[in-house]
């Protein structure tokens, strides 16, 4: 069976943007392929070398993506600092990656620019770090957004070149899978663009009825149209999209006739928009608050998830290891 790995950065809880992006085709995925999903925890030390309380971030983290059905029965879902073997070939990796190449990178570029006091040397070989990831499981495929294009470019590469400087064929070269091309697109309520966690205007599956309820009724709208059929300014364009994501086709179109006939009125709009979100959330949401208490469980899971990662991970190091010319 073909293999799907992704890696999640540990940056606080899921939003619907998230949901809707990724996680709903990580739980696709797991149907089809075998899939390791993993919570990038040492590439969060190239930002963040003291992180506040990693342990508790990790859990939620793994907790919310339970909730949302990565099923670890079916998918290995693992802590990367709970696979060591990931940092040998780490370092094999590094030992024939050049500074120039990963000085080119334009995520070290831009993140040496915003932490000037701060460029070490874990962020320039933050692709290093990602390609051992992605190499030690040998996955044919990586779920990722077109920010991480580049660093998939760097992964291909240095398996190429692993290959040619060992005189192998040992590593495939892992294609990217572009989600964002097939996902649905989240807007933000704020007027314009999508929602994000840096955008501020993110409703997040762990929030209850009246944080949602608070954060659409202030979605930006205006003071509607004036003529039948005008096209929708992009915030109310927004506005339509979530409800296309989270209610039902009627709900959608009993507004769409509404607005065409400017008969709109927003806050019934927001008031039933909000109730659908909940509608959405709320089983989510549920499952989140039982799994997160349940620390045994999670324990339970990130153990069973390492060693099945480590499992993968040892049997390359031994071939690697062979392969470079260590041992016996
Ligand atoms: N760099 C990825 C991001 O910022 C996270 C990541 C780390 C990753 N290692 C990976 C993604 C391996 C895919 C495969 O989102």
């Amino acid at each position: 069976m073909e293999i799907v790995l992704s890696g999640i950065r540990p940056t606080g809880n899921l939003h619907l943007g998230n949901y809707f992006g990724a996680v709903q085709s990580f739980v696709q995925l797991q149907h089809d392929y075998k899939c390791f999903f993993f919570i990038a925890d040492w590439h969060s030390l190239t930002t963040h070398p003291k992180p506040e309380n990693i342990r508790r971030s990790v859990k939620t983290i793994l907790a919310e993506y339970l909730a949302c059905g990565i099923d670890p029965e079916k998918a290995t879902i693992y802590v990367q600092s709970d696979v060591p073997e990931v940092l040998e070939l780490y370092l094999y990796i590094n030992m024939n990656a050049y500074l120039g190449e990963l000085q080119r990178v334009t995520s070290f570029k831009d993140k040496a620019r915003q932490q000037p006091d701060n460029i070490n040397a874990g962020l320039l070989t933050y692709p290093s770090l990602m390609a051992a990831d992605i190499l030690i499981h040998k996955a044919n495929y990586v779920p990722v957004g077109k920010d991480q294009e580049q660093n998939m470019e760097m992964a291909r590469r240095f398996a190429r070149r692993f290959n040619m400087m060992y005189g192998t064929e040992y590593f495939i070269e892992p294609a990217s899978f572009h989600l964002s091309e097939k996902a649905v697109k989240v807007p933000g309520l704020d007027g314009s663009g999508k929602m994000g966690k840096s955008e501020g205007n993110a409703i997040y599956l762990a929030d209850d009825e009246q944080t949602i309820k608070k954060k659409v009724m202030k979605a930006v709208s205006d003071s509607g149209p004036t003529e039948p059929d005008s096209p929708k300014p992009e915030p109310i364009a927004n506005l339509f999209s979530m409800l296309e994501i989270v209610s039902a086709k009627s709900t959608y179109d009993y507004f769409n006739e509404k607005y065409n006939r400017c008969e709109i009125r927003y806050g019934d709009l927001k008031k039933q928009l909000a109730e659908d979100i909940n509608k959405f959330c709320s089983p989510i949401r549920e499952r989140i608050i039982e799994i997160s208490s349940d620390e045994a469980y999670l324990n339970r899971v990130a153990r069973a998830g390492a060693e099945k990662a480590s499992e993968s991970a040892a049997a390359t190091i031994r071939e690697v290891r062979s392969i470079i010319g260590f041992g016996a």
